[in-house]
């Protein structure tokens, strides 16, 4: 039986503080600002041929700082990023990905969603998952696990995830010129 909901987690109550800093901006710099970032973000496409060209590797590991800031229920950070740039790695997983989207589609999601995704043309074939330079797996935590080797209740762990993938996406646009952009650097969110 799971002991984690009954016994007081015992986590460390002495925690560092850190310090809060906020700029302050007029309200027509905040117009500017937010107009500025909406058509920023509204630029970003689920693209699914992507360009073989390399970014520098510290871009990636910065994006993955920055989905790190997330919040998360109980400050638990329930996530895992995993880069792979192995040739033979993307490819394996490209193999896991293909023959679990294929039973996906024909068999676990049915005739409505299979129905309703025809007007995106997709399937699932994801040749780009060997192209990419980089693969970002990102992993959520259902629970982690204390120093004594209990269990750590993860409160929230999806939608704590789900706000990482967020603010990661968010990232990638504003940290990938627009050139890169073109040049077929891009985003796909997949759940498989
Ligand atoms: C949770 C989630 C799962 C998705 N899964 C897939 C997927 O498995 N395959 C795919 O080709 N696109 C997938 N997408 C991309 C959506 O199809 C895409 O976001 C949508 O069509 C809107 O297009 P846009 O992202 O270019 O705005 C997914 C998006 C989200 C948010």
């Amino acid at each position: 039986m799971d002991e984690v909901d009954e016994e007081w987690q015992g986590l460390d109550e002495n925690v560092a503080h850190i310090p809060f800093f906020a700029e302050r901006y007029s309200e027509a710099e905040m117009i500017k600002r937010s107009q500025m970032f909406y058509e920023l973000l509204n630029k970003r496409r689920s693209v699914r041929f992507l360009s073989d060209e390399m970014v520098p590797r510290e871009v990636i590991d910065n994006v993955i700082r920055t989905a790190g800031t997330s919040p998360s229920g109980a400050h638990t950070e329930p996530w895992t990023f995993v880069v792979v740039q192995d040739q033979y790695l993307k490819h394996k997983i490209r193999e896991i990905v293909e023959e679990e989207e294929e039973i996906n589609y024909k068999k676990r999601m049915g005739d409505r969603w299979v129905n309703d995704l025809k007007r995106l043309r997709t399937n699932w074939i994801k040749e780009y998952l060997d192209t990419a330079p980089y693969l970002i797996l990102i992993f959520k935590q259902v629970y982690g696990r204390l120093p004594n080797g209990k269990k750590k209740t993860h409160y929230y762990n999806e939608i704590s995830v789900s706000i990482a993938c967020g603010i990661l996406l968010a990232a990638l646009m504003f940290d990938i010129s627009q050139l890169d952009f073109l040049r077929g650097f891009s985003v796909l969110s997949s759940t498989c």
